[in-house]
Protein backbone atom coordinates (compact mmCIF):
# COMPACT_ATOMS: atom_id res chain seq x y z
CA UNK A 1 0.00 0.00 0.00
CA UNK A 2 2.11 3.39 -1.42
CA UNK A 3 1.27 6.30 0.69
CA UNK A 4 -0.01 5.09 4.23
CA UNK A 5 -0.37 7.71 6.58
CA UNK A 6 0.15 7.93 9.80
CA UNK A 7 -2.60 7.41 11.06
CA UNK A 8 -3.69 4.35 9.16
CA UNK A 9 -0.75 2.97 10.71
CA UNK A 10 -2.01 3.95 14.32
CA UNK A 11 -4.73 2.07 13.78
CA UNK A 12 -3.69 -0.94 12.48
CA UNK A 13 -2.90 -3.16 14.95
CA UNK A 14 -6.15 -4.56 15.44
CA UNK A 15 -6.02 -6.35 12.01
CA UNK A 16 -3.11 -8.38 13.52
CA UNK A 17 -4.05 -8.66 16.78
CA UNK A 18 -3.37 -12.47 17.56
CA UNK A 19 0.07 -12.23 16.27
CA UNK A 20 0.55 -9.47 18.20
CA UNK A 21 -0.48 -11.00 21.31
CA UNK A 22 1.76 -13.92 20.26
CA UNK A 23 4.97 -12.41 18.53
CA UNK A 24 5.97 -9.75 20.76
CA UNK A 25 7.62 -9.32 24.10
CA UNK A 26 6.56 -7.92 27.52
CA UNK A 27 8.85 -5.75 29.85
CA UNK A 28 11.18 -6.68 31.99
CA UNK A 29 9.94 -6.13 35.67
CA UNK A 30 12.95 -3.84 36.27
CA UNK A 31 11.65 -1.30 34.05
CA UNK A 32 8.44 -1.17 35.04
CA UNK A 33 9.31 -0.63 38.65
CA UNK A 34 11.76 1.98 37.36
CA UNK A 35 8.44 3.84 36.38
CA UNK A 36 6.39 3.20 39.38
CA UNK A 37 6.34 5.96 42.73
CA UNK A 38 6.71 4.12 46.38
CA UNK A 39 3.82 2.15 47.33
CA UNK A 40 2.29 2.56 44.04
CA UNK A 41 -1.25 0.82 44.01
CA UNK A 42 -2.70 1.34 41.26
CA UNK A 43 -1.24 1.73 37.60
CA UNK A 44 -2.72 3.06 34.00
CA UNK A 45 -2.00 1.32 30.86
CA UNK A 46 -2.32 3.43 28.21
CA UNK A 47 -2.35 2.03 24.88
CA UNK A 48 -2.62 -1.42 26.19
CA UNK A 49 -3.22 -3.18 23.15
CA UNK A 50 -3.45 -6.66 23.81
CA UNK A 51 -2.32 -6.03 27.44
CA UNK A 52 2.02 -7.11 27.00
CA UNK A 53 2.43 -4.14 29.76
CA UNK A 54 -0.77 -4.69 32.01
CA UNK A 55 0.14 -8.03 31.97
CA UNK A 56 3.95 -7.27 34.22
CA UNK A 57 2.08 -4.31 35.71
CA UNK A 58 -0.77 -7.24 37.26
CA UNK A 59 2.17 -9.63 38.21
CA UNK A 60 3.72 -6.74 40.85
CA UNK A 61 0.48 -6.37 42.59
CA UNK A 62 -1.10 -3.52 41.28
CA UNK A 63 -4.58 -2.78 40.62
CA UNK A 64 -4.53 -2.15 36.30
CA UNK A 65 -6.80 -0.28 34.22
CA UNK A 66 -5.83 -0.61 30.50
CA UNK A 67 -6.92 2.33 28.23
CA UNK A 68 -6.84 1.19 24.04
CA UNK A 69 -8.74 2.02 21.16
CA UNK A 70 -9.06 -0.65 19.25
CA UNK A 71 -11.68 -3.47 20.11
CA UNK A 72 -9.52 -5.90 19.00
CA UNK A 73 -6.52 -5.37 20.86
CA UNK A 74 -8.70 -5.08 23.87
CA UNK A 75 -10.32 -8.20 23.32
CA UNK A 76 -7.12 -10.21 24.51
CA UNK A 77 -6.25 -8.23 27.98
CA UNK A 78 -6.22 -9.98 31.19
CA UNK A 79 -9.65 -9.98 32.60
CA UNK A 80 -7.95 -9.08 35.78
CA UNK A 81 -7.39 -5.42 34.73
CA UNK A 82 -9.93 -3.51 34.32
CA UNK A 83 -10.21 -2.48 30.47
CA UNK A 84 -11.48 0.92 29.07
CA UNK A 85 -12.00 2.03 25.22
CA UNK A 86 -10.21 5.40 25.13
CA UNK A 87 -7.37 7.28 23.80
CA UNK A 88 -4.18 8.88 25.50
CA UNK A 89 -6.12 12.44 24.22
CA UNK A 90 -9.12 12.16 26.45
CA UNK A 91 -8.56 9.60 29.09
CA UNK A 92 -11.78 7.63 30.26
CA UNK A 93 -10.88 8.54 34.07
CA UNK A 94 -11.09 11.12 36.82
CA UNK A 95 -8.36 13.70 37.84
CA UNK A 96 -6.12 12.24 40.41
CA UNK A 97 -7.10 8.75 39.84
CA UNK A 98 -3.79 6.37 39.32
CA UNK A 99 -0.63 6.55 41.01
CA UNK A 100 0.84 5.65 37.68
CA UNK A 101 0.88 5.85 33.60
CA UNK A 102 2.77 3.64 31.85
CA UNK A 103 2.96 3.66 27.94
CA UNK A 104 4.81 0.79 26.09
CA UNK A 105 5.29 0.72 22.35
CA UNK A 106 2.91 3.43 22.04
CA UNK A 107 4.09 6.76 22.78
CA UNK A 108 4.90 7.67 19.69
CA UNK A 109 1.30 7.23 18.64
CA UNK A 110 -0.36 9.65 20.65
CA UNK A 111 -0.50 13.46 19.97
CA UNK A 112 2.06 14.73 22.79
CA UNK A 113 0.69 18.14 23.61
CA UNK A 114 -2.94 16.27 24.85
CA UNK A 115 -1.81 12.93 25.88
CA UNK A 116 1.10 14.67 28.58
CA UNK A 117 -1.97 17.04 30.08
CA UNK A 118 -4.56 14.09 30.24
CA UNK A 119 -1.71 11.95 32.07
CA UNK A 120 -0.68 14.82 34.17
CA UNK A 121 -4.38 15.55 35.03
CA UNK A 122 -5.08 11.57 36.14
CA UNK A 123 -1.98 11.22 38.49
CA UNK A 124 -2.05 11.55 41.99
CA UNK A 125 0.06 14.07 43.77
CA UNK A 126 3.62 12.12 44.10
CA UNK A 127 2.33 10.05 41.04
CA UNK A 128 4.89 9.20 37.89
CA UNK A 129 4.76 8.73 34.34
CA UNK A 130 7.22 5.79 31.95
CA UNK A 131 7.48 5.58 28.78
CA UNK A 132 8.67 2.50 27.60
CA UNK A 133 10.07 0.87 24.23
CA UNK A 134 11.19 -2.33 23.70
CA UNK A 135 13.94 -2.25 20.71
CA UNK A 136 15.82 -5.08 18.75
CA UNK A 137 19.83 -5.64 19.91
CA UNK A 138 20.71 -5.51 16.53
CA UNK A 139 24.43 -5.64 17.58
CA UNK A 140 23.98 -9.36 17.32
CA UNK A 141 24.48 -10.10 13.90
CA UNK A 142 21.13 -12.29 13.03
CA UNK A 143 18.90 -9.69 14.56
CA UNK A 144 20.18 -6.85 12.93
CA UNK A 145 19.37 -8.78 9.27
CA UNK A 146 15.60 -9.31 10.32
CA UNK A 147 15.39 -5.42 11.32
CA UNK A 148 16.73 -5.08 7.41
CA UNK A 149 14.02 -6.59 6.16
CA UNK A 150 11.47 -4.41 7.15
CA UNK A 151 13.67 -1.09 7.84
CA UNK A 152 12.72 -1.90 11.36
CA UNK A 153 12.41 1.87 13.27
CA UNK A 154 12.76 0.30 16.84
CA UNK A 155 16.49 -1.07 16.96
CA UNK A 156 18.76 -0.11 19.73
CA UNK A 157 21.47 1.11 17.10
CA UNK A 158 19.40 3.78 15.98
CA UNK A 159 18.65 5.46 19.25
CA UNK A 160 21.24 8.17 18.97
CA UNK A 161 21.56 11.12 21.26
CA UNK A 162 18.67 10.04 23.59
CA UNK A 163 16.41 12.89 22.82
CA UNK A 164 13.35 13.11 25.60
CA UNK A 165 10.14 12.38 24.32
CA UNK A 166 8.71 15.37 26.29
CA UNK A 167 10.47 18.38 27.61
CA UNK A 168 8.34 21.56 29.62
CA UNK A 169 5.37 19.92 29.98
CA UNK A 170 3.05 21.06 32.63
CA UNK A 171 2.86 19.45 35.58
CA UNK A 172 5.29 16.96 35.06
CA UNK A 173 9.30 16.85 35.47
CA UNK A 174 11.51 16.36 32.32
CA UNK A 175 12.09 12.96 32.19
CA UNK A 176 15.39 10.91 32.52
CA UNK A 177 15.82 7.47 30.72
CA UNK A 178 17.01 3.74 31.17
CA UNK A 179 17.68 0.90 29.58
CA UNK A 180 17.37 -3.01 30.46
CA UNK A 181 18.65 -5.86 28.34
CA UNK A 182 16.20 -8.48 27.88
CA UNK A 183 15.46 -11.26 25.57
CA UNK A 184 12.23 -12.99 24.52
CA UNK A 185 11.91 -16.52 24.65
CA UNK A 186 10.65 -17.79 20.96
CA UNK A 187 10.79 -19.94 17.48
CA UNK A 188 10.70 -19.18 13.84
CA UNK A 189 6.88 -18.45 14.21
CA UNK A 190 7.33 -16.14 17.44
CA UNK A 191 9.70 -13.82 15.00
CA UNK A 192 7.07 -13.77 12.01
CA UNK A 193 4.26 -12.83 14.49
CA UNK A 194 6.27 -10.63 15.76
CA UNK A 195 7.26 -8.72 12.51
CA UNK A 196 3.75 -9.52 11.27
CA UNK A 197 2.25 -7.64 13.73
CA UNK A 198 4.82 -4.19 12.68
CA UNK A 199 2.63 -1.18 11.57
CA UNK A 200 4.48 -0.64 8.72
CA UNK A 201 4.27 -4.43 7.62
CA UNK A 202 0.63 -4.81 8.13
CA UNK A 203 -0.03 -1.90 6.01
CA UNK A 204 2.28 -3.38 3.15
CA UNK A 205 1.02 -4.86 0.03
CA UNK A 206 -0.07 -7.98 0.75
CA UNK A 207 2.96 -9.44 -1.81
CA UNK A 208 5.80 -7.20 -0.23
CA UNK A 209 4.16 -8.53 3.50
CA UNK A 210 4.49 -12.20 2.30
CA UNK A 211 7.82 -11.31 0.54
CA UNK A 212 9.32 -9.94 4.06
CA UNK A 213 7.84 -12.94 6.24
CA UNK A 214 9.63 -15.93 3.90
CA UNK A 215 13.08 -13.58 4.50
CA UNK A 216 12.22 -13.15 8.07
CA UNK A 217 11.13 -17.08 8.68
CA UNK A 218 14.74 -17.77 6.90
CA UNK A 219 16.58 -15.55 8.59
CA UNK A 220 15.17 -17.44 12.30
CA UNK A 221 18.05 -19.61 14.12
CA UNK A 222 16.76 -23.07 14.25
CA UNK A 223 14.58 -24.45 17.15
CA UNK A 224 14.30 -22.31 20.53
CA UNK A 225 16.06 -19.25 20.69
CA UNK A 226 16.73 -15.89 22.67
CA UNK A 227 15.33 -12.67 20.73
CA UNK A 228 17.04 -10.06 22.06
CA UNK A 229 16.01 -6.59 23.12
CA UNK A 230 16.68 -2.98 24.91
CA UNK A 231 14.06 -2.04 26.43
CA UNK A 232 14.29 1.80 26.76
CA UNK A 233 12.34 3.78 29.54
CA UNK A 234 11.73 7.30 30.23
CA UNK A 235 10.24 7.96 33.36
CA UNK A 236 9.19 11.33 35.55
CA UNK A 237 6.93 12.51 37.74
CA UNK A 238 3.96 14.96 38.46
CA UNK A 239 5.07 17.80 39.24
CA UNK A 240 2.62 20.70 41.35
CA UNK A 241 4.22 23.65 40.41
CA UNK A 242 6.05 24.82 37.35
CA UNK A 243 9.92 24.49 37.78
CA UNK A 244 9.35 22.82 41.61
CA UNK A 245 11.72 21.39 43.91
CA UNK A 246 10.93 17.65 42.62
CA UNK A 247 12.55 17.20 39.01
CA UNK A 248 12.94 14.13 38.06
C1 LIG B 1 2.55 -1.05 19.23
S1 LIG B 1 1.04 -1.17 20.12
C2 LIG B 1 1.58 -1.31 21.84
C3 LIG B 1 0.61 -2.12 22.65
C4 LIG B 1 1.05 -2.40 24.09
N1 LIG B 1 1.19 -1.19 24.87
C5 LIG B 1 2.33 -3.19 24.17
O1 LIG B 1 3.23 -2.77 24.87
O2 LIG B 1 2.42 -4.23 23.53
C6 LIG B 1 0.47 0.49 20.07
C7 LIG B 1 -0.93 0.61 20.66
O3 LIG B 1 -1.24 1.99 20.82
C8 LIG B 1 -2.59 2.16 20.50
N2 LIG B 1 -2.80 3.58 20.15
C9 LIG B 1 -2.58 4.20 18.97
N3 LIG B 1 -2.91 5.49 19.06
C10 LIG B 1 -3.34 5.70 20.34
C11 LIG B 1 -3.82 6.83 21.05
N4 LIG B 1 -3.89 8.03 20.47
N5 LIG B 1 -4.19 6.67 22.34
C12 LIG B 1 -4.09 5.47 22.95
N6 LIG B 1 -3.64 4.35 22.32
C13 LIG B 1 -3.27 4.47 21.03
C14 LIG B 1 -2.83 1.21 19.34
O4 LIG B 1 -4.19 0.93 19.16
C15 LIG B 1 -2.00 0.01 19.77
O5 LIG B 1 -2.76 -0.92 20.48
Amino acid sequence: MPDVTRAQRATSFGEQADAYDRGRPGYPAAALRACLPAGARRALDLGAGTGKLTHGLLALGLDVVAVEPLEAMRAAIAPEATVLAGSAEAIPLPDASVDAVLAGQAFHWFDPSPALAEIARVLCPGGTVGVLWNRFDDRVPWVAAVTEVFGAEDRASLVRGLQAPWTGAAGLSDPVSQTFAHAQRGDAGVLVDNVASRSAVITAAPRRRKEMLDRVRALAPPGAFDLPYVCHVWHARREDAPGGAARG
